[in-house]
């Protein structure tokens, strides 16, 4: 199958506007598509975010799910959402010229504001656990809605220059295909990348709603922080606001 000049087995379906890729995805899943397919979409009416928070996906943007089918189980696949960060933050540099951090787990920043974020959602059906891993870029976005000009930025708003989607998602699927064939042969093939790409390290967050370190990124990409009362802990999953960062400033 070629799509943007690029070959790849699984299939690469496209159109102008949807609800959510991540909804198509499931659908094609549900019709047995097999792993490593690609829809991609120039607008989403409904796009989705993490903790049931709509995703504002206007034209402009890239908004691309792939279906994962890894064949193993869902407690051994968490750590394909940070390295699908990483293939971004390769991708945006490939295209765009632009060095990306993430902020921890799986929102890639830039100049302090988010400027892609990440939605996995896992299910299964009688060939085992799929996932459908959904990323949002906001390309050349001229102006956010005004509750979210704090917090988001576009390629075009950081940078001044307009991107094809076209270019980043070949570069992005070509990444993504990369980087899930290497997490297949080893689940934190990606983890060294992931730490030199994290913001957070260092800085100050609020972790649990209290004040605290960010120390490191652990083995199993949870959030090492420090309390000023020394103790330590692991933050697993959810969010942590950054110092700096939006959200917590
Ligand atoms: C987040 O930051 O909360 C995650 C946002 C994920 C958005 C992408 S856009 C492509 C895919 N389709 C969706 O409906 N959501 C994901």
């Amino acid at each position: 199958m070629e799509l943007y000049g690029i070959k790849r087995k699984a299939p690469v379906f496209f159109q102008e506007c949807v609800d959510s890729t991540n909804t198509r995805i499931k659908q094609l899943a549900a019709q047995g598509a097999p792993d490593g397919t690609v829809y991609i979409a120039a607008a989403q009416s409904a796009g989705r975010g993490r903790k049931g928070r709509a995703f504002l996906s206007p034209p402009g943007g890239l908004y691309l799910s792939m279906l994962l089918r890894p064949g193993c189980r869902a407690d051994e696949a968490l750590s394909i959402t940070p390295s699908a960060a990483v293939a971004v933050c390769r991708a945006v540099k490939a295209v765009c010229g632009l060095g990306c951090g993430i902020k921890w787990p799986n929102d890639v920043v830039i100049g302090g504001k988010k400027l892609c974020g990440i939605l996995t959602e896992a299910s299964s059906d009688k060939n085992g656990l799929f996932l459908v891993l959904g990323i949002g870029v906001n390309l050349n976005t001229e102006k956010f809605p005004e509750e979210l000009r704090p917090v988001a930025v576009s390629v075009f708003l950081h940078s001044g220059k307009k991107t094809e989607p076209e270019d980043l998602a070949r570069e992005l699927i070509g990444q993504l295909d990369g980087v899930y064939a290497g997490w297949q042969a080893d689940k934190n093939a990606f983890l060294e990348e992931y730490r030199a790409l994290c913001v957070n390290t260092g800085r100050e967050v609020l972790a649990d709603g209290r004040p605290a370190k960010a120390l490191g990124i652990a083995d199993d990409y949870s959030l090492l922080v420090e309390y000023p009362d020394g103790t330590k802990a692991n933050i697993a999953y959810g969010e942590v606001s950054v110092r700096g960062l939006y959200g917590y400033v």
